[in-house]
């Protein structure tokens, strides 16, 4: 039942006449034909296109000036137009809009199932509420909706549903709210999907569920976002902020003048000398414990050249792009690395970055105290004495974001999985002990370097030493 709702078009649909006299509803490149409309069809898809209307309303319109025969055309429509996810439904309250769920993706549809008196339902622990734009809206990854909250009573409404409630509970808990404008919140909040019921013993049904127990909020809202299915947010490379903003350089500026010259391997020599590839694949192990025997400047200065240092500089379609030996999402190479020099035979321990252009190292800072305690978190996520090195990889955030839409995060973690691996291999092949680490601190690194946190900070963590 979904005739006490407002239905209207959803917000991404245009309803257009072109030419005069030939309607449509179009959204991007997608386009639904209106035959032959009469003028109360006509009347109606206006109304759905404008301030909305019940179903009955709707009826009334098209039966009382193109005859009830014509409720076939409108029902057809109505049906497409919910197939193509293309409809909104709105609870009112004193001829306002409370609350109103917009199909976010294609593949929902709002069934409009009752809620019963005695059902007792709460939010589910994976909404979350907030601003966009100048509106307050619901979102959740397990929904294809999102639901706008118009007034303080909606966000009251919600609020009473952080526990289980029946409809009539919950307008017995909002001041000013009747029990049937409970019910059809509830009953909005149920088929948008933020709701899950709750069992006998109070506790929610979907915290019973084992696929989705174990899901930390913003695993699946991320998971969901970054992927396609339950969104239509702009996916891939769509260039997002080109003409808005400067994307950051193909490789960061040094940021100091103290540097130092790092050995640069003979890969011609290597590709005759060096262990095969199935003996680095085959014989790759993390290794945590370092020394007693000390890396040196020149396995460094080996190590960073072999899996990080810019190979060339290459023309692209409208800027350049580097080449590297590790593959790296659009070739945007938005990682870099800072090493944490605890004890290297022949270079003061401190703080530097890496440049990858020219194969050196800027020093940064002493062992400062951040720096010891990025040192220390290293060895307790290792459950290990100190490494010997710390390597810091940080992402330049906007060499990503301002290509690509929804995935940008994710592409970056990606990435990091083939630098680690591109590490593992060249420290297995030059008999060196690595370690890759699953998290660390990055306010501390933002402390540590003084760079800020939203341009630029650590996304992976990665020891390494003699074996
Ligand atoms: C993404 C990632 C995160 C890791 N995090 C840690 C970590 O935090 N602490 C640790 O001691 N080892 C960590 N490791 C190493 C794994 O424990 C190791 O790769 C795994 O046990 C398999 O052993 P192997 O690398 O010797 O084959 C990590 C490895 C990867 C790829």
């Amino acid at each position: 039942m979904t005739d006490r709702f407002l239905i209207s078009l959803s917000p991404f649909v245009r309803l257009v006449e072109d030419p005069p006299g030939q309607f449509s509803f179009q959204v991007k490149k997608v386009n639904l034909p209106l035959v032959k409309p009469g003028p109360g069809l006509l009347a109606a898809v206006q109304r759905l296109a404008g301030e909305g209307a019940t179903e009955r309303q709707l009826d009334s319109l098209v039966s009382s000036r193109d005859g009830a025969f014509a409720l076939f055309k409108l029902h057809f429509y109505l049906d497409e137009l919910a197939d193509q996810g293309w409809l909104c439904h709105a609870v009112r309250i004193d001829r306002e809009r409370l609350a109103t769920s917009i199909p976010i993706h294609r593949d929902h549809r709002f069934e409009g199932e009752p809620v019963r008196k005695d059902e007792r339902c709460l939010l589910s622990r994976f909404a979350c509420c907030r601003r966009e734009g100048d509106r307050l809206v619901l979102e959740s990854p397990l929904s294809r909706a999102q639901v706008v909250l118009h007034s303080w009573r909606a966000t009251a409404l919600a609020a009473g549903l952080a526990v289980p409630r029946t409809y009539g509970e919950l307008a017995a808990a909002v001041a000013g709210i009747t029990v049937e404008t409970a019910r059809l919140f509830v009953q909005l909040l149920k088929n948008a999907g933020f709701l899950t019921p709750a069992l006998e013993d109070g506790a929610a049904a979907e915290d019973r569920q084992p696929s989705l127990v174990q899901w930390e909020f913003h695993d699946l809202f991320f998971h969901s976002r970054s992927r396609e299915g339950r969104h239509a947010n702009p996916y891939g490379g769509v260039d997002r902020f080109r003409g808005k903003a400067e994307r950051p350089p193909l490789v960061k500026q040094k940021m100091s003048s103290d540097v130092v010259e790092l050995y640069r391997p003979d890969l011609e020599r290597l590709r005759k000398t060096d262990v095969s590839f199935t003996e680095a694949l085959e014989s790759r192990r993390s290794k945590r414990k370092h020394g007693p025997r000390l890396i040196t400047d020149k396995e460094l200065g080996e190590f960073l050249f072999r899996c990080a240092a810019v190979r060339e500089i290459l023309p692209a379609r409208d800027a350049h792009i580097t080449r590297r030996v590790y593959p790296g999402g659009g070739a945007a190479y938005e990682l870099d690395l800072y090493l944490v020099v605890n004890q290297c035979r022949n270079l003061r321990s401190g703080l530097y970055q890496y440049y990858p252009l020219e194969h050196q190292l800027c020093r940064l800072s002493e062992r400062t105290m951040e720096v010891e305690w990025l040192l220390e978190n290293a060895s307790y996520t290792a459950r290990t004495d100190p490494p010997q090195i710390l390597i810091l990889i940080s992402a330049r955030f906007q060499r990503v974001t301002w290509r690509y839409g929804s995935m940008a995060y994710a592409t970056i973690l990606k990435n990091i999985g083939g630098l680690y691996q591109t590490m593992y291999l060249v420290a297995t092949a030059m008999g060196l002990a690595p370690c890759a680490l699953g998290g660390g601190h990055s306010d501390m690194f933002a402390r540590a370097t003084g760079i800020d946190y939203y341009e630029e900070t650590s996304v992976g963590e990665f020891m390494l030493g003699a074996g």
